[in-house]
């Protein structure tokens, strides 16, 4: 029977469906229909232990997990979850693309520095923005993470390049054919108060993670997968996906910056929100150079629990996503109790460095409570080390940050980044990195 009022209804929704895992995230409806965001729905579920050999024998003593149940931990996430990182470390060549002794009238010094992952100018590279305080009289402590639109998003200077980088469609931010426009200068800086964190003594280095591999399932082509991996043979379930490429370009630029005269290589926290929130935990657990790590809203994959099916779920993050996770992730569709891990064993491969998980009241698709649970479940491995976890697992109350060796706080409003957050990230690293 013709039903053409039901059809326009449908396409509606289907072209919904199909945009809606392209579209930037603050243009996607912040919660998804057909998920649970209700706590009396949360399923009852026992996590995988923390303190216990994959042979059965418990874990007692630091040296224990340090030396047999880290190393097994951190292969459980390369095998099931993100994948491998790349293993090749190409040699690194940088350049200083630009310099201003007086940025941000004279507060700091502000630099471009490209990082090629391959001896061909043409080929993959980085360019790394950094900000340092101008008065600063020793190296100093820096935040680093990456950016979703272009380091020209960040501050509006006109001197920053335009990423030449493939970017995500958006013509109110002036990305036409993804390519960035002049339009889209400076449309980030709310979510990077540069001046602010000067102004506190610390560096901000910030990197468009479009730069390393462009954020669209090609099957693994573009970016430094064009010249980290051969396509000669199919993909192994363990090969790693995009998280993993971008937390593995994260150390590169750790390796940039501990032997920059600017800043302290020893003292550099990652910093991420979202996909790139994910993205600062593999890398802080993946590399334990980095002396901090910082998760905004991080979500599922991040720093929520997968059991709890709260939200965002693994199966659809990859459909949405495919190529971010390892092939292996999707067998915990619709099936997270048979994952060897849940996401508390990331956090606790952070330890004993602190570690701050930030979210957001509203952003229930990234389940702020589970990501609290996460934190406070990886307690056992924090104390075990000597450091103190979360006092307990009771819902935080909104805009009351907690702080022990690891920190967590729930504010007010959306999935975001905002002066909140950044002032808790620095009250952190204020006890941490100074
Ligand atoms: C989507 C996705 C999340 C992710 C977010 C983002 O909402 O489902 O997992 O964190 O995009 O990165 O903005």
């Amino acid at each position: 029977m013709n039903q053409p009022h039901l059809r326009p209804l449908t396409s509606i929704i289907i072209t919904f469906l199909a945009f809606s895992t392209l579209l930037p995230s603050s243009e996607v409806a912040a919660q998804p229909s057909g998920f649970n965001y209700n706590e009396s729905r949360v399923p009852d579920f026992s996590l995988p232990e923390l303190l216990k050999l994959q042979d059965g024998s418990a874990v007692t003593s630091a040296q224990q997990w340090r030396s047999n149940r880290r190393p097994e931990v951190l292969a459980l996430f390369q095998d099931h979850v993100f994948g491998q990182q790349p293993n090749a470390v190409p040699r690194l060549r940088t350049r200083e693309r630009s310099r201003k002794q007086d940025a941000l009238e004279g507060r700091a010094v502000r630099r471009e520095i490209t990082v090629f992952f391959s001896d061909n100018d043409n080929g993959p590279s980085m360019d790394i923005l950094v900000y340092t305080p101008a008065d600063a009289e020793t190296p100093v402590p820096c935040f680093m993470g990456f950016n979703f639109h272009g380091n020209h998003s960040v501050d509006p200077d006109p001197a920053i390049h335009i990423t030449t980088s493939w970017v995500r469609d958006d013509s109110k931010r002036g990305n036409i054919d993804h390519r960035a426009t002049e339009k889209s200068r400076g449309k980030s800086s709310s979510r990077w108060p540069v001046e602010m964190i000067v102004s506190r003594g610390y560096g901000v280095a910030t990197i468009y993670y479009g730069d390393v591999d462009p954020d669209f399932d090609d099957g693994f082509k573009n970016g430094i997968h064009s010249i980290l991996e051969p396509h000669t043979t199919a993909r192994a379930g363990n090969a790693g996906g995009s998280i993993s490429a971008w937390s593995w370009a994260l150390s590169r630029g750790l390796d940039v910056l501990e032997m920059d005269p600017l800043v302290d290589g020893s003292r550099v926290s990652t910093f991420g929100h979202s996909r790139l929130g994910k993205t600062s935990l593999w890398a802080g657990a993946s590399d334990e150079r980095f002396a901090m790590v910082i998760s905004n809203d991080s979500g599922c994959g991040g720093a929520a629990l997968s059991r709890r099916r709260f939200g965002e779920t693994v199966k659809r993050i990859n459909t949405s996503f495919p190529h971010w996770f390892c092939i292996n992730h999707r067998q915990y569709n619709d099936n997270e109790n048979a994952s060897p891990v849940d996401h508390h064993m990331l956090m606790a491969l952070i330890a004993p460095r602190p570690v701050y998980v930030g979210s957001a009241e509203k952003d229930l698709w990234a389940d702020p409570h589970g990501e609290m649970l996460s934190l406070f479940h990886a307690g056992p491995v924090f104390e075990l080390l000597g450091r103190k976890g979360l006092p307990n697992d009771n819902v935080a109350t909104v805009n009351q940050p907690i702080q022990t060796d690891v920190g967590y706080h729930i504010r007010t409003g959306k999935h975001d980044v905002t002066d909140f957050d950044w002032t808790q990230y620095m009250n952190f690293a204020d006890r941490h990195l100074k």
